[in-house]
């Protein structure tokens, strides 16, 4: 039988998919979570769709050291993946304290109750906003990491700091942070998926809102970057690539000592309106767009060298733009307010 391991965040989007493909691969599975960005709803749903006989959850924040040492003792915890924190960028400028709270000083209570419960496995939810803006494509981990360019980025970085301090400071730590880079789809089931609260600020929901008629088109940032139709140009991968990505890292917890950082990405790029194109096709509807000012902050584009997570965790991500965009629709498609029934965020996009 396989090991048990606690996802925080495990209701969230990566987490929820992650848990499913680890339930479905035989782990036992308990999630930490508080539900601030999330709901039950998503692993009430594992039990339609993997065998969910080894999920548990409890209700809990991460700040809280001693529910976390009790949790990680009393169900038997191997291993986590630390999926919990804020992740919009525009909010983490408005309101930076709750970013270094929840992301900063989350990561340093769960460390603590791991060394308390004696649990020292440990996979990180990294991002690719750790190296700044490229100087060169594809993005490998030893491109210099530049300073961030808002407090998200800057709670990653620091996140990612600290793990490495920790591993320094007493060789039973193994910890493996993963930089994704764009997380898109949905299990295939179309029964989870992304439940962005609030306007999507991400593409690929924008746009599949806009397909199933919440909002009338997509804002299009900019078609005068120097990319080959002028448009942004990012790395998505499959949300069940990147699932699937947490269980290679986790058994590659065996073999390897410290802490060790990973690009997780498809290692191909796509623009705007590539991604626009292949939700028309899977949705069979032309999606309307209207191209509008740049969005400040924005590269012209990133994309990842997924070399070193192959050779390191045998791993790569198999599904393409259009599995993407299927799998993102089917979920859309069946869920049009996610894991609610109304939309309370209706609103029009800027001219
Ligand atoms: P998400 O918001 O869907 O999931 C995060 C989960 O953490 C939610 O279920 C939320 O309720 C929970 N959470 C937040 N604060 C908590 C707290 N104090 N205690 C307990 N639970 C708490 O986000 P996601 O897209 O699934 O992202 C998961 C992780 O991956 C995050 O750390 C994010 O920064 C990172 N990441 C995401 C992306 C992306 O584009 N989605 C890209 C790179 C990295
Ligand atoms: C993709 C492309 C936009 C919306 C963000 C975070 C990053 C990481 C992933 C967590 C860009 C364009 C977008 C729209 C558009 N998250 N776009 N119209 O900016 O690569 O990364 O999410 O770690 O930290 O910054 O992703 O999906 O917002 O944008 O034209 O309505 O789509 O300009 O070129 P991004 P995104």
């Amino acid at each position: 039988m396989t090991a048990n391991v606690l996802l925080t965040g495990g209701a969230g989007y990566i987490g929820s998919h992650t848990a499913a493909w680890l339930l479905a691969r035989g782990w036992g599975v308990v999630v930490v979570d508080n539900f601030s960005n999330s709901s039950p709803l998503a692993l009430d749903r594992m039990a339609g769709i993997v065998p969910s006989g080894r999920l548990r959850w409890h209700e809990a924040d991460i700040r809280d050291t001693e529910r976390l040492a009790e949790i990680l003792r009393s169900e038997d915890v191997q291993s986590v993946v630390h999926f919990a924190g804020l992740k919009a960028v525009g909010e983490s400028v408005t309101n930076p304290l709750d970013y270094y709270s929840v992301n900063v000083t989350g990561s340093v209570s769960l460390l603590t109750a791991m060394a308390i419960a004696q649990t020292r496995r440990l996979v990180f939810s990294s991002s690719c906003t750790v190296y700044g803006a490229p100087d060169t494509l594809p993005l490998t981990e030893d491109a210099p990491r530049k300073p961030a360019t808002n407090p998200y980025g800057r709670t990653k970085q620091m996140v990612e700091d600290l793990i490495d301090d920790v591993a320094e400071s007493d060789p039973r730590w193994r910890a493996i942070s993963l930089r994704y880079f764009n997380p898109v789809g949905a299990h295939p089931s179309g029964r989870i998926g992304e439940d962005p609260s609030g306007v999507p600020d991400n593409l690929m929901p924008y746009v599949m809102q806009v397909a199933i008629g919440r909002r009338p088109f997509v804002a299009v940032y900019g078609d005068d970057y120097p990319t080959p139709d002028g448009t942004g140009i990012r790395d998505y991968i499959h949300v069940m690539d990147l699932a699937s990505a947490h269980e290679a890292a986790l058994l590659a917890l065996d073999d390897q000592a410290g802490h060790s950082a990973l690009n997780i990405g498809a290692g191909k790029g796509y623009s705007v309106l590539e991604v626009i194109a292949a939700a028309s096709r899977a949705t069979g509807t032309s999606i309307p767009y209207k191209v509008v000012d740049r969005r400040p902050g924005d590269v012209a584009a990133t994309w990842a060298d997924a070399r070193r997570a192959e050779d390191r965790l045998g791993w790569r991500a198999e599904r393409d733009l259009d599995a993407m965009a299927a799998d993102h629709w089917r979920w859309q498609a069946a869920n049009p307010y996610g894991y609610g029934t109304s939309d309370d965020t209706a609103q029009s996009p800027p001219d």
